[in-house]
């Protein structure tokens, strides 16, 4: 399993922009981790690294954030405040997952029927003793990311 640790939330930004650049339109990405891991963190380096320049906020209260600007769309979707996945499906947003576009989701745990079969799973643990985290990479369905485990081995435990 690819795996890394990442020292402080800058190197988290910098880790998701250089991600960015092997994604593609129609990528799904599911991030794992409690409150505080860094998975907004993760996804501002993979919006930044698109091209995004302005704000990157959390998408707590919104549930989804849409930036356009950038080489690809991104779609940031934050489901800790939704009740189910009839919220999503009753607002019409389970349409902005997958599509042209890449899309991260925090919290996917509370529509596990609305995912797709293929995607990335990214599980995130805090490191004992500091700012540490560790990150690991879960293709599912047949993910594949050509160029993630060289990303990986540049920084790996
Ligand atoms: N190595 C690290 N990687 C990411 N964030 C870190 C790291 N070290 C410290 N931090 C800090 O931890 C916090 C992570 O917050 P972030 O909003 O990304 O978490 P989250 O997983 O999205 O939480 P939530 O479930 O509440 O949305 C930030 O304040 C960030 O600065
Ligand atoms: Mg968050």
């Amino acid at each position: 399993m690819l795996k890394t640790a990442v020292e402080s939330a800058q190197a988290m930004r910098a880790l998701g922009a250089a991600l960015s650049g092997l994604l593609r339109g129609g990528d799904v990405l599911l991030l794992t981790g409690e409150m505080g891991a860094g998975k907004s963190e993760l996804c501002r380096g993979i919006a930044r690294g698109l091209g995004v320049e302005g704000p990157i906020p959390s998408p707590t209260f919104t549930i989804l954030n849409v930036y356009q600007e950038g080489r690809l769309s991104f779609h940031h979707f934050d489901w800790y405040r939704i009740s189910g996945p009839e919220e999503l499906l009753e607002s019409g947003l389970d349409e902005q997952i997958e599509g042209p576009w890449i899309c991260a989701i925090e919290w996917h745990e509370r529509a596990r029927e609305l995912l797709p079969e293929r995607c990335l799973e990214i599980i995130i643990d805090r490191l004992p003793g500091g700012e540490g985290r560790e990150l690991r990479f879960l293709p599912r369905g047949g993910f594949e990311l050509p160029g993630l485990d060289r990303l990986i081995k540049e920084g790996s435990l």
